[in-house]
């Protein structure tokens, strides 16, 4: 699929040196600086999580009952909007419980599957959420970039975790480039989410071609590596 086709994806993230990615007690002082730094320089016009990444920033309205009885169609729902720029959630069964349809001036979508309720899509639309639909029961990431792509012209999106999603970016092999900002702190806790956390032991391994390298505050070092096919 040529990039005419799908946005160009570009997993920017900041691990430890042993690539874990849940902030403990890192106490790393530039951390997020450097993150949304770094971030800005790719022009990207939107960015996309995981559901359990994004549970802090969704809130946590409540989920009315619905008062109709019609089924609401499995159709795509483009909420009106100002924004050019999106933050979009992978959120396959409908659990984020969004408060607005905006993160910093960016328009929320998620992603769901067709198994969600018709209760769950009637509070999205209601709280002006975007939609789109990703498969029937399982999330197709190929056809939710080319959507993404054509119905959004998003062209360049962030992939900013956590492990899991980025994990099945990499299976499918829709990562272009990799943006790391290497926090300089040895986490060592067993079990937790890292860069990237693929289910499918099949996956194969990705080769990386090094690109740049640069210290950044506070010891970062942001390593910059494109996807080899
Ligand atoms: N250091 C960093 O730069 C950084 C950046 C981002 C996040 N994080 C950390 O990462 C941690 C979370 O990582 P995580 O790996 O546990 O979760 P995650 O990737 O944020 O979210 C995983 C969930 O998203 C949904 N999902 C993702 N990909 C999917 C796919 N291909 N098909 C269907 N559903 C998909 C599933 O939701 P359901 O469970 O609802 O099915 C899945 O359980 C958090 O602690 C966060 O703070 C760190």
């Amino acid at each position: 699929m040529g990039h005419a086709e799908r946005p160009y994806v570009i997993c920017h993230m900041l691990p430890s040196v042993d690539g874990r990615i849940v902030f403990r007690d890192w106490n790393l002082k530039h951390a997020t600086s450097e993150y949304e730094k770094a971030a800005a320089t790719f022009g990207a016009d939107a960015w996309i999580i995981g559901r359990i990444s994004m549970e802090p920033y969704a809130g946590k309205a409540r989920v009315p009952r619905r008062a109709g009885r019609a089924r609401m169609a499995r159709e795509d729902f483009i909420a009106p909007h100002d924004a050019t720029s999106y933050a979009i959630a992978v959120d396959p069964s409908g659990k984020l419980r969004w408060e607005t349809n905006d993160i910093d001036g960016e328009h929320v979508i998620a992603i769901l599957t067709e198994s969600v309720s018709d209760r769950y899509l009637a509070f999205l639309q209601s709280k002006g959420v975007s939609y789109l639909f990703g498969g029937k029961s399982r999330i197709d990431l190929r056809r939710v970039l080319r959507k993404l792509r054509a119905r959004f012209g998003i062209r360049t999106l962030l992939l900013e975790g956590g492990g899991k999603i980025n994990g099945s970016f990499l299976a499918a092999d829709l990562i272009d480039e990799l943006s790391i900002l290497l926090g300089p702190v040895a986490d060592g806790s067993i079990g937790t989410p890292s860069l990237f956390d693929v289910d499918d032991r099949r996956a194969p391994a990705r080769n990386l071609k090094l690109i740049s390298m640069k210290k950044r505050s506070g010891g970062i070092l942001w390593l910059r590596y494109k996807v080899r096919r």
